[in-house]
Formats: C-alpha cells, structure tokens, sequence
C-alpha cells in the first residue's frame, strides 16, 4: 500500500476515535457515578450537544477544503456526518430510555408539554435521509439532485438549532455562540462567498 494511502487511513482512524471518545468518557463518568444527580438527563443532554458539535464540524470541512485544498477535510465528511447521525439517535435512546422509561404512551402527553421534541424529530429524519444516501450508490443513482439533497444539512442545522433554543431557559449566550457557527457556515456556502474562498488561499500562499 502506497504511504500516503497509509496516512489517510491513519486519519480517518484518528478521526473515529476522536468522534467515540466522548462517548466512552461520559459512560465513564456514569459509571464511576460521576454524572451527577441524573445521569440519564447527564447522558441526554451531553450526547445532544456533542451531536450538534458534530454537524457543526461537518458543515465546516467544505469551506476549509476550499480553503486551504487539503484532501483530509473532504475524506472524513462522509464519517463525521455519520457520527453525527449516530449522536442523534443515542441522544433519541437516552431520551427514550431515561424520560419516558420505554413507555411510549406517555409521548403524546409529552410532544404536548415539550413541542421541541416533533422539531428534535424532525431533525433527526433529516439526519436519516441524508446518511442512507451518503454512499456512492446513492450518489451515482441521484446524480445532480444529490447534491441539492444534501443541501438540506443547512435546514436540519436551523430545526436543530431551533429544537435547542426551545429547550434553553436561562443562559442564552451558549446557544448564541452555536448560532453564530452556524450562521457563519451558511454564510460561507453563498455562491459569492463560496467562489472567493480558494481564491483567498492563492493571496495567502503568495503574499
Ligand atoms: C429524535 C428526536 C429528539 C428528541 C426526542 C430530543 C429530546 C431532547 C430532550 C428531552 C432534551 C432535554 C430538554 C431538557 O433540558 O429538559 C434535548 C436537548 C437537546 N437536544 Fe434533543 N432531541 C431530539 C433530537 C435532537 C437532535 C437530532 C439533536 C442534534 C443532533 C439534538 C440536540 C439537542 C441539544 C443540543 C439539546 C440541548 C442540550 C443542553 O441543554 O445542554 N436533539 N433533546
């Protein structure tokens, strides 16, 4: 196998273990009954912001590919957007298992008192669609439309940012810090915005 072959390989390893280690960390923290009072409010809530962390760095990697044309961003989109459907549904378990208690009757009367759970749902199908059609199957099948499909990241980025707006209650200034990444993202694919990106990167490598 050719060496930088190897060193792909090797960074995509990287970058799973860094997406699993949080996860390890919390179960952890849990099991050395280190998660507080509630460990499954602990587990839910945690999961939940690491899931929008990783949709977060994954809407990152085009712009930072573009800036700077280095292959890495690009080979781990595909994983780090799988990861951050993986987040999505532990966050759905959590809730599942540690709110209602697996008794799903009790999740109208639920959806009623917490309307931010349909947008967290929402979001999630969203999450779903995009990852059966990441593969390259997929990809070959829908052709042009592929790429207007997976424009829809932007959208299931604003429900979830909307579903964790909802859920905030006293310290805004966290969830207007993810908002600004977020919008900034957004910004960053513009047409206009989008075309001077690697046109930046040629004014800082020659200056
Ligand atoms: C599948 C449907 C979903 C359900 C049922 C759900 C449920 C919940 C619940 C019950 C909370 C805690 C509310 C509280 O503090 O009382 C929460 C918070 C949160 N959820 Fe979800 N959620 C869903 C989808 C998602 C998705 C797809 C994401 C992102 C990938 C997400 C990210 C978050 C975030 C960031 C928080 C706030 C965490 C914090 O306050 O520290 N949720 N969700």
């Amino acid at each position: 196998m050719a060496k930088q072959e190897i060193k792909w390989r090797l960074w995509r390893v990287a970058v799973f273990l860094a997406a699993l280690a949080p996860l390890v960390y919390w179960s952890f923290q849990v099991y050395q009954n280190a998660a507080g009072p509630e460990p499954g409010r602990y587990l839910l809530l945690n999961i939940g912001i690491g899931g929008l962390w990783l949709m977060l760095l994954t809407l990152s990697l085009t712009p930072l590919s573009k800036l700077t044309r280095w292959k890495g961003f690009a080979l781990i989109r595909r994983q780090l957007g799988l990861w951050t459907l993986a987040y999505a549904v532990l966050h759905l378990c959590c809730y599942a298992l540690f709110i209602l208690g697996l008794d799903w009757a009790l999740l109208g009367a639920e959806i009623v008192k917490r309307p931010y759970i349909i947008v967290g749902m929402l979001a999630l199908l969203g999450l779903i669609l995009l990852g059966a059609t990441s593969n390259r199957a997929a990809m070959r099948k829908l052709g042009k439309r592929w790429k207007s499909l997976h424009k829809l990241a932007y959208p299931i980025l604003a429900l979830i940012l909307l579903h964790f707006f909802w859920v905030v209650r006293a310290d805004m200034a966290e969830w207007a810090g993810y908002a600004a990444v977020g919008a900034l993202l957004l910004a960053l694919r513009l047409p206009p915005i989008a075309r001077t990106l690697p046109r930046l990167r040629y004014r800082v490598v020659t200056r």
